[in-house]
């Protein structure tokens, strides 16, 4: 019912060669199942987002930003509107990754005016949430992603909702090597659709699809799949190489 969704947030890497050519190479080796059996989508650095755009040509592949700003326009030195996003073909954006909570210092509020600004500008947000090994130690993983939801979810009707997805990245997992296992993925998956479904309903709750990230890798994807309520993985290292976020989206199908 959900379709599977494979996304490659690149964060600072690549330049302006090899973003071409890797968008290229994703493109190239995915057209037989992108669009049909699995929706894909990338999100380089802001000053490659046009010519990733290009080079993805008619391909089914999405194009999505890491970050932008919520206010319209204006006097904000360094930062990008939906608008723009959406001006150079953006369908996508992260809202929350926890590399801006945990090195930036973006709060659950400004994440929740982001998740708002991008869907009244028409751009799909992808809300990121995820607790610390510190936080997983001392048993306040449930207590974590619930404020993490609510807070980012504050005040959007069902309508606005519907045009969400989320992603459960524990910040533990990402770039250490150490996958969350498919039954801890299942776990959070199934606390944030309850979580969607006690704050909209239960019908939107089996709509929305949920991603997982944190070191995923070809060879993890499958089990990771297989859970119940892991609608897709959103991939960071192993989205750099051609190879292995072709085989990625292979064994999400
Ligand atoms: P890694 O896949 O490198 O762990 O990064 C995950 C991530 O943060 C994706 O947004």
């Amino acid at each position: 019912m959900r379709k599977p969704f494979v996304a490659g947030n690149w964060k600072m890497n690549t330049d302006g060669n090899s973003s071409v050519s890797l968008a290229k190479a994703i493109a190239c080796g995915s057209s037989n199942i992108v669009g049909r059996s699995v929706s894909v989508a990338v999100f380089p650095p802001f000053n490659y987002l046009t010519s990733v755009f290009k080079a993805l040509n008619k391909s089914n592949i999405a194009l999505g930003a890491q970050d932008f700003y919520f206010e319209p326009d204006g006097a904000f030195t360094g930062e990008i509107s939906v608008a723009m996003l959406k001006d150079v073909g953006c369908n996508y954006a992260l809202c929350g990754h926890s590399e801006r909570r945990h090195v930036i210092g973006e709060t659950d509020e400004l994440i929740n005016k982001k998740v708002d600004a991008a869907i009244s500008g028409g751009i799909l947000p992808i809300l990121c949430v995820g607790e610390l090994l510190d936080e997983r130690k001392a048993s306040q993983t449930n207590k974590v992603i619930t404020r993490q939801i609510k807070k980012g979810l504050a005040g959007l009707n069902a309508e606005k909702i519907s045009a969400v997805t989320i992603a459960y990245e524990p910040v533990w997992a990402i770039g250490t090597g150490l996958t969350a296992t498919p039954q801890q993925a299942q776990d959070a998956h199934k606390l944030i659709r309850n979580l969607l479904a006690e704050i909209y309903e239960a019908r939107l709750s089996e709509e929305i699809r949920i991603l997982y990230g944190g070191s995923v890798k070809p060879e993890n994807t499958a089990e990771l799949m297989q859970q119940q309520d892991v609608d897709g993985v959103l991939v960071g290292g192993a989205s750099l190489k051609a190879d292995s976020f072709l085989s990625i989206i292979q064994a999400a199908v």
